[in-house]
């Protein structure tokens, strides 16, 4: 009797190949994106907090945009990827032994990157915005407050040598997953079939991956080493600088009472180091 194949053999073809679009689009491209708005804090505290005010002046449409355009592809991509992973065959005698290892990597980098994202999300946004869900998970997760970008996620990324450690581990695997992945892509859609085009693609992925592992690095260092957590100087500074924009954007009409309450660092845990220091929107001082 014929037994009729499953789900995923029967619409592999389409799976895979939206599987390695959405790699590179939207997952790929967000992840640079999101890397460059992050490194921007080089630029000093107003920049980055600048660019979280443009994100979040999408106001209701956001967790629409977030959804539609991160988190189901990545879930879509992530979970895939498993069923992917589940499928593969070890594959010592059929390729060379660099190919082998990149094969591999590209496995293991996969996991790491999914299981990272999952917890940098919890770390950073909290997963669901819920008072009593917020007090739960204080000081693991939640730590990002929008309106108090750089202070915020200074205190979160120095809150102990293993988050940092994370981070830097977390980065590396998405860089080489979406590195090598524009490498695998390449097969994937027939673009380098030949053994010189496919050289040729080697320098193309190893370009991408130095380019965006060092915009990486430059984000993460700008929350690990610029400015130390400690310092409640400069934390001050920091908070000071945040409050100001707060207090023009409140004036301006920009932004609501109501969504600063929501928005600024105002619990217990690294992200309000001293609670006195952040005020309640409508007592900061004008500059
Ligand atoms: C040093 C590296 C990184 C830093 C400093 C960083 C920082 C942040 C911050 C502050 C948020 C919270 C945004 C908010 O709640 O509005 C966030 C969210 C997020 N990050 Fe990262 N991130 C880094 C690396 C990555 C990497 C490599 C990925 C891989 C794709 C990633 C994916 C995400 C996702 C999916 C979200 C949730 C987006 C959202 O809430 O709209 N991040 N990140």
């Amino acid at each position: 009797m014929d037994e009729k194949p499953s789900f995923w053999v029967r619409h592999e073809f389409l799976l895979r190949r939206l599987h390695s679009l959405t790699g590179l689009v939207p997952v790929g491209a967000y992840m640079v994106i999101h890397l460059l708005t992050n490194a921007s804090i080089w630029n000093g505290p107003a920049s980055f907090q600048a660019a979280v005010y443009q994100i979040h002046s999408l106001g209701r449409l956001l967790p629409v945009i977030e959804w539609t355009f991160i988190f189901i592809p990545i879930l879509f991509h992530g979970l895939y990827g498993l069923v992917i992973i589940s499928e593969s065959q070890p594959n010592s005698g059929t390729y060379p032994y660099v190919s082998n290892i990149r094969y591999t990597l590209q496995r293991a980098t996969g996991l790491i990157a999914f299981l990272f994202i999952g917890w940098h999300v919890f770390h950073m946004h909290g997963w669901i915005h819920s008072e009593a869900w917020r007090q739960l998970i204080d000081p693991w997760g939640g730590q990002f407050a929008p309106f108090n970008a750089a202070s915020t996620a200074t205190a979160a990324m120095q809150q102990s040598m293993w988050v940092s450690v994370v981070y830097v581990v977390g980065v590396a695997a998405c860089v080489y997953h979406l590195a090598n992945g524009i490498w695998t892509m390449g097969i994937t859609w027939g673009l380098w079939t030949s053994p010189a085009a496919q050289r040729r693609a080697d320098w193309v992925a190893l370009a991408v991956g130095v380019v965006v592992f060092a915009l990486g690095i430059s984000a993460w260092s700008g929350f690990a080493l610029r400015v130390d957590a400690d310092d409640p100087q400069a934390m001050e500074a920091m908070r000071a600088v945040e409050q100001r924009m707060l207090e023009r954007r409140l004036h301006e009409g920009l932004v609501t009472e109501e969504e600063a309450r929501h928005k600024t660092a105002h619990r217990s845990g690294p992200r309000a180091e001293s609670p006195e220091a952040v005020t309640s929107p409508g007592q900061a001082q004008e500059p």
